[in-house]
């Protein structure tokens, strides 16, 4: 049997009915969307337009023709990103942003195109509202930042950042990749512009999965052009959503998978989901500070982070200790920077970065029981 503790990285298993719903998609439904007038293009419409329905309903946005399917949160964030900039403007980050922000306002910024300022979280990865606040410049187009970490799983206070990138009249974008499904999100409460997310994490759908969602009156170009099914006459890009954004064949049976992992959530309650995971997080965290080798990252705070932990073993190294976990008993964990290595700066875990414990909704007591024991064995053969 495996334990899966890598759900930060993408979520496993998945609900019963989100691979019924891939299956039924792949076999009878799948025509292309959007391109053709005939039965199974239909069916396949109309599964997209029910997870853009589904998506809308989780996170509050009343025009789905602003919900754009994008590959993963790394698509949605590149587009985001460099879709808005423009030449002399200025964007504001943190440092605990996974590569999928930090390296497109790289490109932009070694292209000379715009300046950033990466705000540096506290030593729990916390971003706290007053920093941000305190580096808007006159030029600051765009604030974007993660609603959690994926290295210690800390939530960023997204109600405030949004209420201060409102009054300053500066886009606010949010990376919800670690959240989205796992933690209420309003876009208009939060005073999102953009949202970016991945559909294979907490959503429950297969890889190949994400969306943005673009708020009426932000502006982005788009990153890819061409077939949209409507106005092939013209040699441009249409101008109407979701036409702009979505070119190309899209993903119809990660689609359904994805509106079926949402509708899982939607049955089961995103209040019981965040309260399953916080108690969780209580007893991995409770039973792993009482190993005294362990060095704990983080808040150790279950209601302020999400269920992702990390830590580092004093005097052993941590990619052995991983390879050991999933070798010997087969757990799942992951070792090393999560692709975020401002984080670990932040952390001081850099460059060696960290063991990190991320679990999901599927995770069970027993399993974490079984992983401390076997943590407790490998420290014994040290
Ligand atoms: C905070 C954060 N942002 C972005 C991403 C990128 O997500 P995707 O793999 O869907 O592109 C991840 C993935 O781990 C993440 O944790």
């Amino acid at each position: 049997m495996n334990i899966y503790l890598d759900n930060a990285a993408t979520s496993f298993p998945k609900p019963e009915t989100v691979y019924k719903a891939i299956d039924l998609c792949l076999r009878y439904k799948c025509g292309n969307p959007g391109r053709s007038g005939h039965k199974l293009a239909m069916e396949a419409n109309h599964i997209i337009f029910n997870t853009r329905e589904q998506i809308g309903d989780l996170f509050g946005i009343l025009d789905i023709s602003r919900i754009i399917f994008t590959s993963n949160a790394t698509e949605a964030l590149n587009l985001g990103i460099k879709g808005l900039l423009k030449k002399g403007d200025h964007a504001i980050t943190s440092t605990m942003e996974h590569n999928s922000v930090l390296r497109p306002l790289h490109r932009l910024e070694d292209d000379v195109v715009i300046s950033v300022t990466r705000v540096k979280a506290d030593k729990y990865g916390y971003v706290p509202v007053e920093a941000i606040k305190n580096s808007i410049l006159p030029n600051t187009k765009l604030i974007v930042i993660t609603h959690a970490s994926n290295v210690v799983g800390t939530i960023n206070p997204i109600d405030g950042i949004g209420e201060t990138a409102k009054k300053n009249r500066i886009i606010f974008m949010v990376d919800a990749s670690q959240t989205a499904g796992a933690l209420s999100i309003d876009v208009k409460k939060s005073k999102i512009d953009i949202l970016a997310c991945s559909g294979h994490k907490n959503l429950f759908g297969p890889q190949g999965t994400g969306f943005i969602y673009i708020n009426h009156g932000v502006n982005l170009l788009p990153l890819i052009e061409g077939g949209t099914g409507t106005d092939s006459k013209k040699d441009i890009q249409p101008k109407l959503l979701t036409e702009r954004f979505e070119s190309g064949t899209l993903n119809t049976p990660g689609i359904a998978g994805l509106g079926a992992g949402i509708a899982f959530i939607k049955k089961t309650g995103i209040k019981n989901i965040r309260e399953k995971e916080i108690l969780l997080t209580k007893y991995l965290l409770s039973q792993l500070k009482e190993i005294e080798e362990l060095n704990i990252y983080g808040l150790s705070n279950p209601s302020s982070q999400m269920p992702v932990i990390s830590f580092n073993i004093k005097g052993m190294d941590s990619g052995e200790f991983g390879t050991a976990l999933s070798d010997k008993y087969n757990i799942m964990t992951r070792v090393g920077l999560h692709c975020a290595p401002l984080a670990h700066k932040t952390i001081k875990t850099f460059p060696q970065g960290t063991i990190r414990m991320s679990m999901g909704f599927f995770t069970t007591e027993k399993e974490i029981d079984f992983t401390i024991k076997c943590i407790k064995k490998i420290l014994k053969k040290k």
